[in-house]
């Protein structure tokens, strides 16, 4: 029999990627996902869609009653570092209560297995070298600090309950369904890859480059881009490795690009040149972020397939001029 997994945020961008994966698979799949932030369309037609809220605890209960369920995977939250830093209960309320009610109808109703989409937000503090899953957690913003809670909340419910859980710390997801399928359409998008794209592609005026006085080479930020249908395979053996307890694991290439050899690979792979202007920094931006994912390489054998940022930004080019009104379109 087809295994069966219900994803929260299942119409979000890295969700919609990992039900993909799950569906290439021969999994069966439920969505739960409020279309607030997510898309309809970017439920596969090969998934069954719930439209609902995980505030909702009637909903919660039908959708985890109707089992069993090979996992829960878990991704519905609002991602924002600078609109967390706004709004800081906002993050704890939607993304640390949602995710407590989600933990807890899970315990009710039996699931054993629960994947975490988590964030390389949990680590505030620049540090040296690549981030690998010793480094101290101190997340310099709410976003980080509420998924940090529900990484602690699963740690609980494992100890108590033997729920098992993975917690995947994602470094700068990016790119697009290399089927052409699925893609990057965040409203409003605040993250560089699409935006040096839409640049590119004359559908905005200039890229806005948030400082170029920080301690990088270049003196712009250094990201770890990783490819969301990586990290969607990274999901799948992150839950086959669960059999063997709960894991973490911080996902990234381990190899980091400035924003300006983000905004040179655009250029390079569309052959047009982006507009850009320097500003002033972004609120809460550190200057290097890149991941060590050793780890889950060594526990599970996942390597990432798109190790060139050029390979990365294809993908996403691709989508974006297939969609210029992404999802709308
Ligand atoms: N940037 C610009 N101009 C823009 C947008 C971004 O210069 O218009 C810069 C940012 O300052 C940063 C880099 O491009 O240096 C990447 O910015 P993104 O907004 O694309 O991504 P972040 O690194 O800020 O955040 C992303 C996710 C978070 C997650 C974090 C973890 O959005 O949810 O990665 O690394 F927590």
């Amino acid at each position: 029999m087809a295994q069966r997994f219900l994803v929260t945020g299942g119409a979000g961008f890295v969700g919609s990627h990992l039900v993909a994966a799950l569906l290439d698979r021969g999994a069966e799949c439920v969505v739960l996902d409020s279309l607030v932030l997510g898309h309809r369309a970017a439920v596969l037609p090969g998934a069954r869609l719930i439209e609902g809220d995980l505030s909702d605890a009637a909903v919660l209960d039908a959708v985890l009653a109707d089992g069993p369920w090979d996992g829960v995977f878990h991704f519905a939250a609002r991602s924002l570092v600078g609109e967390s830093m706004r709004d800081p209960m906002r993050y704890f309320i939607e993304n640390a209560g949602n995710g407590a009610r989600l933990i807890d109808a899970c315990i009710r109703h039996g699931v054993q297995r629960f994947v975490l989409s988590s964030t390389a937000a949990l680590f505030g503090r620049p540090a040296d070298g690549p981030l690998d899953e010793s480094t101290p957690v101190e997340p310099a913003s709410a976003y980080g600090e509420s998924k940090w809670m529900i990484e602690r909340m699963l740690a609980w419910a494992g100890q108590v309950h033997g729920l098992r859980s993975a917690c995947l710390r994602y470094f700068n997801a990016a790119g697009a369904d290399p089927a052409g399928r699925l893609g990057e359409d965040h409203r409003p998008e605040t993250h560089l890859i699409p935006l040096v794209i839409d640049a590119a592609l004359g559908r905005r005026d200039t890229l806005d480059v948030f400082g170029n006085d920080f301690d990088t080479p270049d003196g712009t930020c250094i990201r770890d881009y990783v490819h969301v249908a990586d990290l969607a395979e990274a999901h799948l053996r992150a839950l086959a490795r669960l059999d063997q307890g709960s894991v973490s694991y911080n996902l990234g290439t381990g190899h980091g690009h400035s924003v300006m050899e983000v905004i040179r690979a655009v250029e390079r792979v569309g052959g047009r040149p982006v507009p850009f202007r320097v500003v002033g920094r972004r609120a809460g931006d550190p200057p290097v972020l890149v991941a060590s994912s050793a780890r889950i390489a060594t526990e599970t054998g996942w390597q990432p397939r798109f190790t060139k940022l050029d390979d990365i930004v294809a993908t996403a080019l691709r989508w974006r001029e297939l969609h210029p009104n992404g999802y709308a379109g």
